[in-house]
């Protein structure tokens, strides 16, 4: 089992590649996804959408229009159809200035490991759940996958069965321990961690939230997630949520941390998980302090 630095009760934050290392690689993509590891990320996450045939894949939008060469509805696209499309292309020119703006913009962040990873992407094809999962198991250590369900409410409940099935395939639908959990299942829909808690009761669940509301509903949500899952923004105006979270024997997993002084902040409130777009440089700050 991995040893912890100190931090949260248990250590310093894990760091969580948002999409993969997404700042620098496409989104959703293998080629994130293995970067994110390469670059000692302790988990992934990742959004799953439903194919018109009912297969499961990453991607967060609605539409492939942002990400891919090609246009068009997830839910009424087959995988075959969505496979026909480039969704590697489109990031370069997004990250170009970003890059320059976010990622290397802090002079007391920047690292020569990212510039050696920031090369133009190659062409990626659509990436199923079922492949990422490979990806997770196969690599060598523990390593988490955050998996967020979209459209739960739509397909009332199809997604989260669909999933459950995908993790029963790879044995992880029922773990052992909540310690480094290989799955952990995510969604803004208390309806949704609800199904997952009653179906796979082992299975951690994290409930996210941006809006003051959720402040409210969180710490006594149906289905009792394993966490609450605060925005950034909701943690720096409330930073109190996570000692309320821990109160009541929940941890805290915040979304997105990119900049440094978040990061700092999300340390030293003990948050448990933090998603960054840029897991190296995240990474490089939490075990240089
Ligand atoms: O990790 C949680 C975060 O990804 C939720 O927001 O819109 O990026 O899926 P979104
Ligand atoms: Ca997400």
């Amino acid at each position: 089992m991995k040893t912890r630095p100190a931090g949260w009760p248990g250590g310093r934050p894990s760091v969580v590649a948002h999409r993969g290392a997404s700042g620098e690689r496409p989104e959703h993509t293998l080629a994130a996804y293995e970067l994110a590891l390469a670059q000692g990320a302790d988990g992934l996450e990742c959004d799953v959408r439903l194919t018109r045939d009912g297969q499961l894949i990453c991607m967060h939008d609605r539409r492939i229009d942002r990400t891919s060469t090609g246009r068009g509805v997830v839910s009424s696209m087959t995988l075959d159809a969505l496979k026909a499309h480039d969704y590697g292309s489109w990031h370069a020119s997004v990250t170009a200035s970003e890059r320059t703006s976010v990622a290397l913009g802090d002079p007391d962040i920047s690292n020569p490991e990212v510039d050696r990873y920031s090369e133009p992407s190659e062409p990626q094809t659509v990436l199923t759940l079922r492949e990422l999962l490979a990806l997770v198991v196969d690599w060598p250590g523990p390593k988490t996958l955050f998996i967020e369900t979209k459209h739960p409410v739509r397909f009332g409940g199809l997604v989260e069965f669909k999933l459950l099935a995908e993790l029963q395939r790879f044995g992880l639908a029922n773990p052992r321990t909540e310690t480094d959990p290989p799955v952990v299942f995510m969604s803004f829909a208390p309806s949704a961690v609800f199904r997952i808690r009653r179906a796979a009761p082992r299975l951690p669940s994290v409930l996210l939230g941006e809006n003051s509301r959720y402040l409210g509903v969180a710490p006594s949500a149906s289905g009792t997630p394993t966490a609450v899952g605060p925005s950034i923004k909701m943690l720096r105006e409330r930073p109190s949520i996570v000692e309320r979270a821990r109160a009541s024997g929940r941890a805290t997993y915040c979304w997105t941390v990119d900049h440094p002084q978040d990061v700092a902040l999300c340390r030293d409130l003990g948050v448990r998980w933090l998603a960054t777009n840029f897991p190296l440089r995240t990474r490089v700050q939490l075990d240089g302090q």
